[in-house]
């Protein structure tokens, strides 16, 4: 039998918790490594909480004036990297109180009257997840600007549309890339969504009870920006459904960045030749010299795996989670850190790489016309000129696909005389429609791929980008700053 009461000897964790079971039980409890990240949103929330308290008179303004004094100096030690953060102090709210203490002494202690850290932390935690979503839709807007940008540039550039990655007709590269923006339109939307939900304010609900204090709870809500207070004290502080539904809407995003991430995956290929990374997003491979590898695309069509990951990790965390609050919740906070921080730097590589891509319109055309992807187009054109119904007409064009691959030639290199040895009725006509751009130029139809569609669509997706986008990028801007150094 191991003597554990001599820890150093253990051979399971002697080693490296030199000083026994509390150091154990230490590195399992603190949270301050992860939730240092909070202290923005702490002190925020307790200066709201020390001015509510004062107004209903339960502090003084003396009181009052020393705890607001002294939080906005703990600010500052923590933006100045003059904190001192304590392992032992637990977590941000306990370290940035103790500093409290020591800075203005006895009113420090008075500003925990009337709240408990569970509902501090629900607080910090929405108010950051808060920022982190609408930074999310900033970003998304960003990149729906960028792209709506390289779609009005490229409306009239076709290239083969695809099902079944098989050539199917031919589209522009600018309805290509719009098609991403409407999605990314949505995943902001889900955002904006997610807000408007999870915006009530825990602050007041106390350990899980309320309090018998007569504190102003829509006083501190409003200080918070949020719309009202949560109603019931025990959802209030156990609630983390606001972290999944973020996280749900991260990782729907992440579904969408991943399949363009792949999409510039193969159209860098030297087989598609598509589009051209410059060297800012495009890696050189240690051996093989010719190689110009398209790495942050790769990366990130991969991240959707840690976001589905982080959101995964929080539904388990609290499924089967009894009212109200229980220290599992604890681990809520490092996977949703993690998921925004891999959203935000996914969000930001794939704008760069969409601003930065030079589109190889002559590879893009000569693709459209492979595969015989004006097919449909001819057989519109017999339903059209000859009145043939479309099942007549599609089995007559699936014979002119088979004699041009006997010949292999293409549909409009085919001769008159070949096409009325299929069906005697076809005249000249038809090589009006039979090349791409041609193609391309009559889908008018809503929402359909000819080039003025695509204009129009490019427009309007540019400026619905752009509304009231350039607050939020700016602050998304300082928030990607702080990923790299
Ligand atoms: N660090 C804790 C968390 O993040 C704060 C709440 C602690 N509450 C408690 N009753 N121990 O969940």
């Amino acid at each position: 039998m191991t003597d554990n009461s001599k820890p150093s000897e253990n051979q399971m964790w002697g080693g490296r918790f030199s000083q026994g079971p509390s150091a154990i039980m230490e590195e399992i409890n603190a949270s301050i490594d992860i939730d240092r990240r909070l202290w923005r949103e702490d002190i925020a929330g307790s200066k709201a909480h020390a001015d509510m308290l004062c107004a209903v008179g339960v502090i003084s303004d003396a009181d009052n004036t020393a705890i607001q004094k002294g939080l906005d100096d703990v600010a500052g030690e923590i933006e100045r990297g003059e904190f001192a953060y304590s392992k032992a102090l637990e977590d941000i709210h306990m370290n940035i109180e103790a500093r409290l203490k020591e800075l203005i002494g006895e009113p420090a202690g008075r500003l925990h009257t009337a709240r408990s850290r569970n509902d501090q932390v629900a607080t910090d935690f929405r108010l950051w997840t808060r920022t982190a979503c609408e930074d999310a839709g900033a970003g998304l807007r960003g990149l729906c600007k960028a792209l709506a940008q390289r779609a009005g540039e490229n409306a009239d550039a076709v290239m083969p549309g695809f099902t079944h990655l098989q050539t199917a007709q031919p589209v522009t590269f600018g309805h290509h890339l719009l098609a991403y923006a409407e999605m990314f339109t949505r995943d902001a939307s889900r955002f904006d969504d997610a807000v408007k939900r999870m915006n009530e304010c825990p602050l007041g609900a106390a350990a899980l009870a309320g309090t018998s204090f007569p504190i102003d709870r829509e006083n501190t809500a409003k200080a918070l920006g949020f719309h009202r207070p949560c109603a019931n004290s025990l959802d209030a502080v156990s609630a983390r459904d606001f972290a999944m539904e973020a996280m749900a809407a991260a990782a729907i995003a992440a579904t969408h960045l991943s399949r363009l991430g792949e999409e510039l995956v193969i159209w860098t290929s030297a087989q598609f030749n598509f589009v051209r990374l410059s060297d800012a997003f495009s890696t050189g491979s240690s051996i093989m010299p010719q190689k110009r590898n398209p790495d942050a695309a790769e990366l990130v069509r991969a991240k959707v795996g840690r976001i589905v990951g982080s959101l995964n990790s929080l539904l388990i965390v609290m499924k089967g989670l009894p009212m109200a609050y229980a220290k599992d919740m604890q681990e809520d906070k490092a996977t949703t850190f993690q998921c925004f921080d891999d959203l935000a730097l996914a969000l930001a590589a794939m704008t760069g790489m969409i601003e930065d891509l030079t589109v190889n319109r002559d590879a893009l055309k000569a693709a459209a016309g492979g595969g015989y992807s004006t097919a449909t187009d001819l057989a519109d054109w017999l339903v059209r000129t000859l009145n043939m119904p479309f099942r007549d007409a599609h089995h007559v064009t699936g014979a002119v696909v088979a004699l041009a691959e006997k010949k292999g030639a293409a549909l409009d290199e085919l001769s008159l005389q070949d096409l009325q040895g299929v069906e005697p009725r076809i005249t000249d006509d038809v090589f009006s429609v039979l090349s791409v751009e041609a193609s391309v130029s009559s889908r008018t139809s809503f929402g359909g791929t000819a080039p003025e569609n695509v204009k129009r669509e490019a427009a309007r997706m540019l400026k619905l980008s752009e509304t009231d986008n350039k607050d939020r990028l700016h602050k998304l801007g300082t928030r990607i700053k702080g990923l790299l150094s």
